[in-house]
């Protein structure tokens, strides 16, 4: 049976508007999900404005929690009635990366092409098949995407605080827990306190960092980090590096954490990474930037500098990893909502997100 849904859709570059979609039945391995809500996060931003290119008309969306409510042939992961959480890399357990236990390089889905791993689509907009960020495009009231790209949580969760971790949140608490492997009573430095930002603090001070140090250039991003963890704060309009340096006794933090996506911070970043310290890039910057560090400097100074994608995360561990942080008040995922949407209001919703307004925006389905 057809399925009509509400959802975001992408039509041309910068602009997009809820309209009704038609959903198709899911195939094998493939689930129909009622979504409870879904983040508002950068890289759907990325996609409106053209910094990461993909073919439109496009549902946006690709974090996100619901309600399990049709399964295809051979399922076996989940069953009607689960929550879930989506996760944008798919885990398919048979690819090279999936079998050495790195699933979060699993290449399964074509994250750019916006079809289903096949090649196709379940998504049709005025009768047209159309694409769906990520093959979720979770940004609707209902999705059809692949079992794969799916976690089953415990029920007594948010399903709203649930589904940041799809995305910024573990990404951002991943950085810190699974990529960098933040070490108790290690120093740390978090560069942008945006939502990913605020994530990997939270990450680093679960891990035992101290000192925390966070810098962002907005002064209400800093205050909001030192409600989640961080013992200094930073403002970046003035030397953060010489100011990271005089916090830590001349010697730099053991891990410096780049959360923006901007070369000029990475180099601040590695510079205030000390001798031998990691220095983690998670910011996306756009498709023609690039990090340039002195060769001869990184031997003789034996950092480690290392990329980071989703948090080098197993979702089927890590999401319930996280949820478990939030139950017992490690991890903050109420504040981190700062506001919510009807999915009417999503302009509102990117406007906020682009005028620093918010923590992280999160759309609420009503249902
Ligand atoms: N120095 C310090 N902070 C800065 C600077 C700068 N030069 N420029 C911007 N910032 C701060 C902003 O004030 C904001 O608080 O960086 C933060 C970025 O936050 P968001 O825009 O909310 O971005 P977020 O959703 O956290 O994503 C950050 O992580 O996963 C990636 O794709 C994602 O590249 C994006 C990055
Ligand atoms: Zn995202
Ligand atoms: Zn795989």
């Amino acid at each position: 049976m057809t399925i009509k849904a509400k959802a975001v859709v992408l039509t041309a570059k910068n602009e997009y508007s809820v309209r009704e979609i038609e959903l198709d039945p899911p195939k094998d391995n493939e689930v129909r999900i009622r979504m409870a809500a879904t983040g508002l996060c950068m890289s759907d931003l990325s996609v409106i404005n053209g910094k990461l290119p993909m073919p439109m008309p496009i549902v946006l969306g690709h974090e996100g929690a619901g309600v399990v409510e049709e399964v295809g042939a051979n399922v076996t992961n989940v069953q009607v009635g689960d929550h879930v959480i989506t996760s944008f890399i798919p885990m398919c357990g048979t690819c090279h990366f999936c079998q050495h236990q790195e699933p979060w390089l699993c290449t399964a889905t074509d994250l750019f092409s916006g079809m289903q791993p096949d090649g196709t689509s379940r998504v049709k907009l005025d009768g047209e098949y159309i694409g769906s960020f990520a093959a979720l495009g979770n940004m609707a009231e209902q999705v059809v995407c692949p079992a794969m790209c799916v976690v089953p949580i415990k029920k007594k969760y948010s399903l709203s605080a649930a589904a940041l971790v799809g995305c910024g949140v573990m990404t951002g608490a991943g950085a810190a827990l699974n990529t960098a492997k933040v070490q108790p009573g290690s120093s740390a430095a978090v560069f942008g306190c945006g939502g990913v930002g605020l994530s990997a603090l939270q990450g680093a001070k679960i891990a035992g960092a101290n000192p925390l140090i966070a810098v962002d250039l907005n002064d209400a991003k800093l205050e909001a980090a030192r409600e989640f963890g961080a013992t200094h704060t930073v403002n970046a309009g003035k030397d953060p590096v010489a100011q990271i340096m005089e916090i830590t006794g001349g010697i730099g933090v053991d891990y410096a954490f780049e959360v923006i996506g901007i070369p000029e911070v990475a180099n601040q970043a590695y510079a205030a990474t000390r001798r031998g310290g990691t220095c983690c890039l998670v910011g996306a910057p756009d498709a023609a930037a690039e990090y340039k560090f002195s060769g001869l400097e990184m031997a003789l100074s034996a950092k480690k500098v290392c990329g980071c994608l989703y948090g080098s995360t197993n979702a089927k561990v890590d999401f319930e990893k996280l949820l478990g942080f939030y139950e017992t008040g490690q991890l903050d995922l109420d504040r981190m909502q700062s506001r919510t949407y009807k999915i009417e209001e999503v302009h509102q919703g990117f406007e906020d997100m682009v005028a620093g307004r918010n923590i992280r925006g999160v759309i609420l389905h009503g249902n």
